[in-house]
């Protein structure tokens, strides 16, 4: 396969007076690594690696002008007092040494400013509103989640003042004084953040500003704030000094949010006040029903139109965002859709992804998943962690020193995990035989490709390294102790995954009830699993359908399945986890009327918040009856029985899903250990943590061979 050449991703580009090597930015992301406000040596690693790895301008997490007042957290970067600078310079030396450039994202952060809330300062708002947002899917956090969750604004709740006169002069003298302190300390651009509900873009929603003075109304008054800011600052740092501008290009759930139209109206105002280029983002007016529309979208180039709008207004460079991967990204910069485009979580994931796409290695750029378990910790004021990306936050971990002396690691199992451990531990330099008892590689993760089309990039990506590394890989081939014994490994590491069972409740060995390795059979006509429960029809077509090859293809699978699926038309799924509320969703889009029932207390809650009322929203707007603390009590041919507190009820079923029952299984290890071999165990076989889980574990495994 020739490589595409991505020659407008990779083409030179210009902000006011700044040269820029391509058209890559790192979007502002809050690592939350600073100290009281000072840069610390994690912030400096986490951007030098992302210039290093060829981005040609990292924008720092937002930081706060006046901080502690108008701030988010402690730990974002402060820009209100001259100490601050040697830090900020020591980051600018280090970004540009790597060869990249540094841009800082200046905020008020207005009605979210945490640390005010906590210091006992009300937060700065337009207008005063009534009503609070809709927090119902708080439901589904336990309460060490809710208190992790109050720990910026220390359990507080918040107050506001709605902003006067003074105050504004005050925030436009701020932003100035802000960017006087950044262009001191050698940083090239400044991001003015005027999206996200922070300050600025409060006033300059509808919905938040119900002023009726200078400020509000028309969009030419709720933009005077921001152009005043952009003014102030301009005057500052001086015409060639870029000033970029972050805008809403939308407001999800908002009836009277901000559209593109009038965002554009805004963008033009924004340029003609002096701004040099504008970032077009989005938010959701409730975080806990639409963060995953914005500003974390989960679509591809999810804000396309909405700058495509936005470019039409303005004469000066756009920058697009939101789930950019480089093939869209170049093909909207060949159409002159936008200038540059921002890399977000991509670049958490792969913070190398410009050299590789430079080098024609594609292929080789780790996939950002769409998992959300990034920005959950900045839900809890925490480092972000990733889930594909074990050195974010930790980038010491990033670089695989060679094994001192020549190894022979043998890998069980061609999951996550076994995949992970195999590309470490032959990119260090190892001998690595993987061995997997079935035909293809990816193991659970290949099935949860259907229901998180995402899972299919990590697949592809960990199968084309380890074929590049020379791994010995084995399919269709069942590990036994003896069998591992003779090929004489110095290590085995073991990953073969969770043992998947059955409730202990009559009725659960039923043909109709299905475990997931039988769905699985049932979907993807896996080889290796049984297809005893799924009955004559289902047997044939699955047959026929292997015959042919046609479940080797997920998106043909997910196609076929819209049509036709041995699954009957009552299903009832045990266990919301992960993966019961995803095969709800996958089932009922289907037109399988489902049930699930959750034992515990809360759905979803191996998935990272986001994602989980995300998810938990969606299986309800799919028609899915979703039942918290409910107790299976038996499955007959037609029905589960099952208790909430102490009432029975009966729920109708022509088929049954056990996606509870998911538990750590060492007994393989534990028979090669006693054969007196080294064997270290990874995964969901040592600890069930789904993707993150192996991949971290197989990351540290592999890495301390
Ligand atoms: C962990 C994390 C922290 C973020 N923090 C900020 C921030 O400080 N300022 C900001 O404007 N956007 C922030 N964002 C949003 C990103 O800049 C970006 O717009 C968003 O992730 C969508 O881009 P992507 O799909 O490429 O990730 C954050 C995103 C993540 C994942
Ligand atoms: S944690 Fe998930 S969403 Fe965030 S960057 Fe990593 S893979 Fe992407």
């Amino acid at each position: 396969m020739t490589e595409r050449s991505y020659n407008s991703l990779l083409s030179t580009g210009r902000i006011a007076g700044l040269e820029l090597s391509n058209r890559v930015f790192l979007p502002a992301m809050d690592m939350n690594l600073c100290v009281e406000g000072e840069i610390s040596d994690g912030e400096i690693a986490h951007y030098t690696a992302r210039a290093a790895g060829g981005t040609a301008m990292v924008i720092t997490g937002t930081g706060a002008v006046a901080w502690p007042v108008g701030a988010t957290s402690r730990h974002q970067p402060a820009f209100s007092d001259d100490r601050f600078i040697p830090g900020i310079r020591r980051l600018a030396d280090s970004v540009h040494a790597a060869g990249g450039r540094l841009c800082m994202q200046l905020c008020h952060h207005g009605k979210t400013a945490s640390v005010d809330t906590a210091d006992g300062r009300p937060q700065l708002v337009p207008s005063l509103l009534e009503g609070g947002a809709d927090m119902s899917a708080l439901r589904d956090n336990p309460m060490d989640e809710l208190m992790r969750l109050a720990t910026a604004t220390h359990g507080k709740k918040a107050t506001y003042k709605v902003a006067d006169e003074d105050d504004l002069a005050w925030v436009v003298d701020q932003f100035a004084a802000a960017a006087r302190r950044v262009k001191a300390a050698g940083v090239d651009a400044i991001e003015i953040h005027a999206a996200h509900g922070y300050l600025l873009s409060s006033f300059l929603s509808r919905t938040y500003n119900k002023r009726d003075d200078r400020w509000g109304g028309s969009i030419e008054n709720r933009a005077r704030l921001t152009c005043e800011v952009v003014r102030a600052v301009k005057a500052t740092v001086g015409r060639e000094y870029p000033v970029i501008v972050r805008v809403n290009g939308h407001e999800y759930g908002a009836a009277d949010g901000l559209t593109a139209a009038e965002t554009a109206e805004a963008a033009a105002m924004i340029q003609a006040a002096g701004a040099d280029a504008i970032h077009v983002s989005a938010n959701a007016h409730n975080p806990f029903a639409d963060f995953t529309d914005g500003p974390l979208p989960n679509t591809v180039a999810a804000y396309r139109e909405h700058t495509k709008t936005i470019k039409r207004a303005v004469t000066i460079p756009v920058v697009a965002v939101g789930r950019m991967l480089p093939e869209v990204a170049d093909e909207m910069i060949a159409a002159g859709e936008c200038d540059f485009v921002s890399m977000g979580r991509q670049l958490l994931a792969d913070p190398d992804l410009v050299n590789k796409i430079r080098a024609g290695e594609r292929r080789s750029v780790r996939p950002c998943i769409n998992c959300y378990v990034c920005v959950e910790q900045n839900f809890f004021d925490g480092n972000p962690k990733c889930a594909v990306n074990p050195a974010l936050c930790n980038e010491k971990v990033a670089v695989l020193t060679p094994i001192a002396r020549a190894q022979h690691v043998v890998v069980i199992g061609g999951g996550p995990g076994g995949m992970e451990a195999a590309r470490v531990a032959a990119t260090r330099g190892a001998k690595v035989t993987l061995i997997e008892k079935g035909g293809r590689l990816g193991g659970t993760m290949w099935f949860s490709q259907l229901t998180t089309p995402a899972n299919a990039m990590l697949v592809d990506w960990l199968t084309h390294e380890i074929e590049r590394l020379d791994v010995d890989v084995l399919t269709n081939t069942v590990a036994d102790v003896e069998l591992v014994a003779s090929l004489r490994p110095d290590v085995v590491i073991v990953a073969t995954g969770a043992r998947r069972g059955r409730p202990a409740i009559p009725g659960a060995e039923m043909p109709h009830v299905l475990t997931g390795d039988g769905l699985r059979a049932v979907i993807t006509g896996d080889a290796d699993a049984d297809l005893g429960s799924i009955g004559g029809l289902g047997r044939v077509a699955v047959g026929v359908g292997r015959a042919i090859g046609l479940l080797n293809d997920a998106d043909r699978i997910r196609r076929l399945s819209k049509v036709w699926m041995p699954v009957g038309r009552r299903v009832v799924v045990i266990g919301g986890g992960l993966v019961g509320l995803e095969l709800a969703e996958y089932l009922a889009e289907r037109g399988r009327l489902v049930t699930v029932l959750e034992e515990g207390k809360h759905l979803g809650l191996p998935m990272a918040m986001p994602r989980r009322w995300t998810a938990v929203r969606k299986a309800a707007e799919h028609g899915v009856t979703l039942v918290r603390e409910a107790t299976p009590v038996s499955i007959s041919k037609v029905a589960v029985r099952y208790r909430v507190g102490g009432d029975e009820f009966e729920v109708r079923g022509d088929s049954v899903v056990i996606a509870s029952e998911v538990c750590a299984d060492t007994s393989f290890a534990d028979q090669l250990a006693a054969r007196g071999l080294n064997v270290k165990v990874v995964g969901d076989a040592a600890n069930v943590g789904y993707i993150e889980g192996a991949m971290h574990s197989a990351h540290e495994v592999a890495r301390e061979l």
